[in-house]
């Protein structure tokens, strides 16, 4: 039953952008692209396609079960369909896992800022690897910076969540996610035009064999989960404002392709420069914001206005991408505290950025004045990458899919997914996690 006094999504269009917002992400700009790379090229690109439809696409429709049967938060959500249970622990746990990746997210959408506004202003001063690597030293490094730019991220994102559903969320996305595919494109493009270019093309399209480890379908795993934004609730936030007469199937389906076209498209904007410019992709952050940044300035030498155009559209995608999933974070510890405690959309919007304010703010630091912390031989920022990606991410998957094919009514959940999601749910899905989980602990 859709409640008078809850916002919703005003069309299915407006759902699926949500979701697919929430998906595109910083994991499919800089993630991606390496792993491609680095797991074995066109095969990983299947396997994890493979993994994408046929694992996390069931997890992904057990949370939208959920949440369109419960019209509610994560908590709340537990409470009513398993009344008087620990099941309502699950729901605990994915206001926890959100409110973490939203707050070391916000630092990596914070150097996007700082980029973007560097490359409006000037030229970036990257224009040797050194100097690029300095650069980034400095913009993730200098703490009145990184805590700048953070700040200016967070506040953006609580901009959007404070207006609410139909015009904060719905309208963003709405505009964000055309834009986005628009720009990736156009990036892609360029990419593909720069002298000696195909080399990245061949890295993306060959299947290579030999990088064939029993590791490569867990990381596949772990990134289509990741990538498509499993196990911390915002699927399940999401699906309680869908309209009553959507399919979940079809606005699942939707959201994997776009959210793994784009991730596709990435990769071609990406690894072309990479290779034209004789470079080794590298992993993680260094990717985006160094050797982009000095390929990008390095094409500056020959055509100035261009690779200025570029450089700003390219900071732009990654800003844009990282605030599409930022809000889908934000939104569900927002309405839990909404539904749980009562408070105002604005009180609550509130209550979260001076939280995450706090945490990120020691994530960001962990860059610089607090590199020295560690938490089991991490630093604070990626102990809660890693802690919340590999753990919390997938017992959250795990538990929802339990949930939705254990433990709610076979009529509700058959009735939305279908004949074969539903089996996918109760034993293909958890199955498979499990497995991995074992193995990696294991191995
Ligand atoms: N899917 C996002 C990305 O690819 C990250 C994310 C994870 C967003 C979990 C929301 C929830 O960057």
């Amino acid at each position: 039953m859709v409640q008078k006094d809850r916002e919703n999504f005003g069309s299915r269009i407006a759902f699926i952008m949500a979701l697919a917002g929430s998906a595109i992400g910083l994991g499919n700009i800089w993630r991606f692209p390496y792993m491609v790379g680095e797991y074995g090229g066109a095969l990983f690109v299947l396997i994890y396609l493979f993994c994408a439809f046929f694992i996390s696409l069931p997890i992904l429709l057990s949370e939208a079960v959920i949440g369109k049967t419960a019209r509610s938060s994560t908590y709340e959500a537990m409470g009513k369909l398993a009344p008087g249970t620990r099941w309502r622990m699950l729901g605990l746990l994915t206001v926890l896992s959100p409110f973490i990746i939203l707050s070391f997210y916000s630092v990596v959408g914070g150097w996007s800022v700082d980029y973007l506004f560097r490359s409006c202003v000037s030229a970036l001063d990257a224009g040797s690897q050194v100097s690029a690597c300095e650069l980034f030293g400095k913009v993730s490094g200098t703490s009145w910076e990184t805590l700048l730019t953070f700040t200016v991220f967070l506040g953006m994102t609580a901009l959007i969540i404070i207006l609410g559903v139909k015009n904060g969320i719905e309208k963003f996305t709405k505009v964000a996610i055309p834009s986005l595919f628009v720009l990736i494109v156009a990036i892609a493009a360029y990419s593909l035009t720069l002298p000696g270019s195909w080399e990245g093309v061949r890295y993306l399209v060959t299947p290579d064999f030999s990088k064939l480890t029993s590791g490569t379908f867990a990381y596949a795993l772990g990134q289509s989960f990741f990538s498509m934004s499993l196990g911390v609730g915002t699927v399940l936030t999401y699906s309680s404002y869908m309209k009553e007469d959507d399919s979940i199937v079809k606005s699942g389906i939707w959201t994997a392709v776009f959210d793994s076209i784009f991730a596709i498209l990435a990769g071609f904007a990406i690894m072309p420069a990479v290779f034209s410019a004789g470079l080794e992709p590298g992993a993680g952050p260094s990717l985006v914001f160094e050797t982009i940044p000095f390929i990008l300035t390095k094409m500056g030498e020959t055509a100035p206005v261009l690779s200025k155009a570029v450089t700003v559209l390219f900071f732009l995608t990654i800003l844009g991408a990282a605030l599409t999933s930022s809000i889908s974070l934000y939104e569900v510890v927002e309405l839990h505290l909404m539904e749980r405690r009562n408070m105002s959309r604005k009180k609550a919007c509130v209550v979260i950025f001076m939280a995450a304010w706090v945490l990120g703010s020691l994530c960001a630091l962990s860059f610089g004045s607090l590199s020295g912390v560690k938490i089991f031989g991490e630093t604070i920022f990626s102990f809660c990458d890693i802690f919340s990606s590999n753990y919390l991410m997938m017992l959250g998957a795990f538990l929802f899919s339990i949930f939705a094919g254990w433990k709610m009514d076979k009529s509700v959940v058959q009735g939305q997914v279908g004949k074969f999601f539903y089996f996918m749910i109760r034993w293909m899905s958890p199955v498979v996690i499990l497995v991995i989980f074992v193995c990696n602990l294991v191995i």
